[in-house]
Protein backbone atom coordinates (compact mmCIF):
# COMPACT_ATOMS: atom_id res chain seq x y z
CA UNK A 1 0.00 0.00 0.00
CA UNK A 2 1.45 3.27 -1.09
CA UNK A 3 1.00 6.04 1.28
CA UNK A 4 1.17 10.02 0.77
CA UNK A 5 0.69 12.34 3.97
CA UNK A 6 -0.69 15.81 3.52
CA UNK A 7 0.41 18.04 6.14
CA UNK A 8 -1.85 21.12 6.51
CA UNK A 9 0.58 23.83 8.15
CA UNK A 10 -1.27 27.10 6.50
CA UNK A 11 -2.85 28.29 9.59
CA UNK A 12 -1.76 32.09 11.22
CA UNK A 13 -1.24 31.03 14.82
CA UNK A 14 -3.42 34.17 15.60
CA UNK A 15 -4.74 32.01 18.97
CA UNK A 16 -1.33 31.43 19.49
CA UNK A 17 0.06 34.99 19.86
CA UNK A 18 3.07 34.12 18.01
CA UNK A 19 5.01 36.44 15.65
CA UNK A 20 5.32 33.30 13.38
CA UNK A 21 3.33 31.32 11.47
CA UNK A 22 1.94 28.26 13.82
CA UNK A 23 3.85 25.21 12.25
CA UNK A 24 7.09 27.00 12.41
CA UNK A 25 6.53 27.72 15.86
CA UNK A 26 9.45 25.45 18.14
CA UNK A 27 8.72 23.29 19.92
CA UNK A 28 11.96 21.77 21.80
CA UNK A 29 14.01 23.66 19.26
CA UNK A 30 12.22 22.10 16.12
CA UNK A 31 9.21 23.83 14.51
CA UNK A 32 5.54 22.16 14.90
CA UNK A 33 5.25 21.37 11.12
CA UNK A 34 9.35 18.78 11.00
CA UNK A 35 7.53 16.79 14.84
CA UNK A 36 4.61 16.35 11.80
CA UNK A 37 6.15 15.47 8.65
CA UNK A 38 8.65 12.61 10.92
CA UNK A 39 5.49 11.40 12.53
CA UNK A 40 3.83 10.85 9.13
CA UNK A 41 7.32 8.86 8.04
CA UNK A 42 7.80 6.80 11.16
CA UNK A 43 4.60 5.56 10.73
CA UNK A 44 4.96 4.10 7.32
CA UNK A 45 4.05 7.11 5.09
CA UNK A 46 6.24 7.39 1.81
CA UNK A 47 5.90 10.68 0.24
CA UNK A 48 4.91 13.76 2.25
CA UNK A 49 2.85 17.17 0.87
CA UNK A 50 3.54 20.34 3.12
CA UNK A 51 0.78 22.91 2.64
CA UNK A 52 2.31 26.28 4.00
CA UNK A 53 1.19 29.99 3.91
CA UNK A 54 1.89 31.45 0.07
CA UNK A 55 3.98 34.00 1.96
CA UNK A 56 6.23 32.13 3.45
CA UNK A 57 6.94 29.31 1.26
CA UNK A 58 10.59 29.88 1.60
CA UNK A 59 10.72 30.10 5.19
CA UNK A 60 9.00 26.22 4.98
CA UNK A 61 11.16 25.22 2.42
CA UNK A 62 14.38 26.64 4.68
CA UNK A 63 13.52 23.83 7.40
CA UNK A 64 12.08 21.02 5.42
CA UNK A 65 13.80 18.21 3.74
CA UNK A 66 14.92 18.41 0.16
CA UNK A 67 12.54 15.46 -0.49
CA UNK A 68 9.14 16.80 1.00
CA UNK A 69 7.10 18.59 -1.47
CA UNK A 70 5.83 22.57 -0.57
CA UNK A 71 2.53 23.70 -2.03
CA UNK A 72 0.54 27.19 -1.40
CA UNK A 73 -2.03 26.78 1.20
CA UNK A 74 -5.71 28.54 0.77
CA UNK A 75 -7.79 31.54 3.00
CA UNK A 76 -9.64 28.16 4.66
CA UNK A 77 -8.28 24.28 5.91
CA UNK A 78 -10.39 23.27 3.62
CA UNK A 79 -8.75 24.71 0.75
CA UNK A 80 -5.32 24.04 1.86
CA UNK A 81 -6.26 20.24 1.94
CA UNK A 82 -7.72 20.78 -1.52
CA UNK A 83 -4.71 22.20 -2.72
CA UNK A 84 -2.31 19.33 -1.00
CA UNK A 85 -4.45 16.77 -2.44
CA UNK A 86 -3.45 17.82 -6.25
CA UNK A 87 0.17 17.69 -5.19
CA UNK A 88 -0.44 14.44 -3.90
CA UNK A 89 1.35 11.29 -6.40
CA UNK A 90 -1.84 9.69 -8.16
CA UNK A 91 -0.10 6.61 -7.91
CA UNK A 92 -0.70 6.28 -3.97
CA UNK A 93 -3.62 3.94 -2.83
CA UNK A 94 -4.38 6.09 0.32
CA UNK A 95 -3.81 9.78 1.40
CA UNK A 96 -3.21 10.55 5.17
CA UNK A 97 -4.24 14.20 6.36
CA UNK A 98 -2.39 15.65 9.42
CA UNK A 99 -2.47 18.68 11.57
CA UNK A 100 0.98 20.51 11.70
CA UNK A 101 -0.71 21.96 14.92
CA UNK A 102 -0.11 18.08 16.22
CA UNK A 103 3.21 17.72 16.60
CA UNK A 104 3.54 15.21 19.53
CA UNK A 105 1.55 11.92 17.45
CA UNK A 106 2.75 9.07 18.11
CA UNK A 107 3.71 7.20 15.08
CA UNK A 108 1.49 4.54 16.30
CA UNK A 109 -1.54 6.56 15.44
CA UNK A 110 -0.59 6.57 12.08
CA UNK A 111 0.42 2.63 12.12
CA UNK A 112 -3.67 2.07 13.36
CA UNK A 113 -4.81 4.05 10.57
CA UNK A 114 -3.03 2.58 7.83
CA UNK A 115 -3.86 -1.09 9.01
CA UNK A 116 -8.12 0.38 9.09
CA UNK A 117 -7.54 1.24 5.27
CA UNK A 118 -5.50 -2.00 4.40
CA UNK A 119 -8.53 -3.84 6.00
CA UNK A 120 -10.86 -2.07 3.70
CA UNK A 121 -12.17 0.88 5.32
CA UNK A 122 -12.12 4.01 2.84
CA UNK A 123 -11.94 6.66 5.41
CA UNK A 124 -10.72 6.21 9.23
CA UNK A 125 -10.20 8.64 12.09
CA UNK A 126 -8.41 8.68 15.32
CA UNK A 127 -10.85 9.52 18.16
CA UNK A 128 -10.96 9.86 22.27
CA UNK A 129 -13.82 9.57 24.73
CA UNK A 130 -15.38 12.46 25.86
CA UNK A 131 -14.25 13.39 29.99
CA UNK A 132 -16.20 16.30 30.17
CA UNK A 133 -20.00 16.46 30.63
CA UNK A 134 -21.49 18.33 27.86
CA UNK A 135 -24.08 20.93 27.28
CA UNK A 136 -26.12 23.51 25.05
CA UNK A 137 -26.20 26.84 26.35
CA UNK A 138 -28.88 29.55 25.20
CA UNK A 139 -27.17 33.25 23.96
CA UNK A 140 -27.80 34.34 27.24
CA UNK A 141 -24.85 31.50 28.70
CA UNK A 142 -27.63 29.74 30.33
CA UNK A 143 -27.62 26.47 29.84
CA UNK A 144 -30.76 24.76 28.24
CA UNK A 145 -30.05 21.09 27.51
CA UNK A 146 -27.15 18.14 28.09
CA UNK A 147 -25.81 15.86 25.65
CA UNK A 148 -25.34 12.38 26.21
CA UNK A 149 -21.37 11.94 26.16
CA UNK A 150 -21.46 7.95 25.80
CA UNK A 151 -21.25 8.27 22.53
CA UNK A 152 -19.55 11.15 21.39
CA UNK A 153 -15.80 11.27 20.66
CA UNK A 154 -12.52 13.92 20.08
CA UNK A 155 -11.44 13.38 16.46
CA UNK A 156 -7.63 14.03 16.02
CA UNK A 157 -5.39 13.43 12.84
CA UNK A 158 -3.57 11.67 10.79
CA UNK A 159 -7.20 10.98 8.91
CA UNK A 160 -6.55 8.49 6.56
CA UNK A 161 -8.70 7.96 2.82
CA UNK A 162 -8.53 5.93 -0.18
CA UNK A 163 -7.34 8.25 -2.31
CA UNK A 164 -9.95 7.98 -5.28
CA UNK A 165 -12.68 8.45 -2.64
CA UNK A 166 -11.16 11.60 -0.90
CA UNK A 167 -10.23 13.19 -4.53
CA UNK A 168 -13.85 12.75 -5.44
CA UNK A 169 -15.82 13.71 -1.78
CA UNK A 170 -13.11 17.11 -2.17
CA UNK A 171 -14.36 17.34 -6.08
CA UNK A 172 -17.85 17.25 -5.15
CA UNK A 173 -17.66 19.84 -2.72
CA UNK A 174 -18.63 23.48 -3.37
CA UNK A 175 -15.68 25.80 -3.99
CA UNK A 176 -16.49 27.82 -0.82
CA UNK A 177 -17.15 25.06 1.50
CA UNK A 178 -15.44 25.00 5.31
CA UNK A 179 -15.14 22.06 6.88
CA UNK A 180 -13.09 21.42 10.14
CA UNK A 181 -11.69 18.42 9.13
CA UNK A 182 -11.44 16.07 6.10
CA UNK A 183 -13.88 13.05 7.98
CA UNK A 184 -16.74 15.78 7.39
CA UNK A 185 -16.00 16.33 3.74
CA UNK A 186 -16.40 12.50 2.89
CA UNK A 187 -19.59 12.37 5.41
CA UNK A 188 -21.01 15.03 3.30
CA UNK A 189 -19.92 12.27 0.31
CA UNK A 190 -21.94 9.77 1.78
CA UNK A 191 -18.88 7.61 2.77
CA UNK A 192 -18.79 5.78 6.29
CA UNK A 193 -15.86 6.93 8.51
CA UNK A 194 -14.21 4.58 10.30
CA UNK A 195 -12.84 5.02 13.68
CA UNK A 196 -9.36 3.67 15.93
CA UNK A 197 -8.00 4.84 18.77
CA UNK A 198 -6.33 8.15 19.19
CA UNK A 199 -3.63 9.59 21.62
CA UNK A 200 -3.66 12.16 24.29
CA UNK A 201 -0.28 12.95 23.19
CA UNK A 202 -1.88 13.63 19.74
CA UNK A 203 -3.50 17.17 21.42
CA UNK A 204 -3.83 20.16 18.87
CA UNK A 205 -1.79 23.00 19.94
CA UNK A 206 -4.20 25.84 19.64
CA UNK A 207 -3.51 28.28 22.30
CA UNK A 208 -0.38 28.86 24.48
CA UNK A 209 -1.20 26.86 26.91
CA UNK A 210 -1.01 23.79 24.18
CA UNK A 211 2.33 25.03 23.54
CA UNK A 212 3.28 24.80 27.63
CA UNK A 213 1.86 21.65 27.86
CA UNK A 214 3.82 20.30 24.96
CA UNK A 215 7.11 21.63 26.03
CA UNK A 216 6.44 19.54 29.32
CA UNK A 217 6.48 16.39 27.54
CA UNK A 218 9.78 16.52 24.93
O1 LIG B 1 -7.23 26.37 12.68
P1 LIG B 1 -7.06 24.94 13.10
O2 LIG B 1 -6.37 24.81 14.41
O3 LIG B 1 -8.28 24.09 12.97
O4 LIG B 1 -6.02 24.36 12.04
C1 LIG B 1 -5.74 22.99 11.97
C2 LIG B 1 -4.61 22.79 10.97
O5 LIG B 1 -5.01 23.28 9.69
C3 LIG B 1 -3.33 23.54 11.38
O6 LIG B 1 -2.22 22.65 11.28
C4 LIG B 1 -3.26 24.68 10.37
O7 LIG B 1 -1.93 25.04 10.00
C5 LIG B 1 -4.01 24.11 9.17
N1 LIG B 1 -4.63 25.18 8.34
C6 LIG B 1 -4.30 25.27 6.98
N2 LIG B 1 -4.83 26.28 6.22
C7 LIG B 1 -5.67 27.20 6.75
C8 LIG B 1 -6.04 27.10 8.13
C9 LIG B 1 -5.50 26.08 8.90
O8 LIG B 1 -3.51 24.46 6.48
N3 LIG B 1 -6.13 28.18 5.97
Amino acid sequence: MHAVGIVAAAGSGLRLGAELPKALVPLAGRPLVCWAVDTLRAGGVAQVVVVVPADERAAFAAVLAADVVVVDGGATRTASVRAGLVAAAEDADVVLVHDAARPLTPPDVVGRVLTALADGARAVVPVLPVADTVVVVDEGGVVTDAVPRAPLRRVQTPQGFDRATLVAAYAALEDDAEHTDDASVLRAAGVPVHTVDGDERAAKVTVAHDLFLAELQT
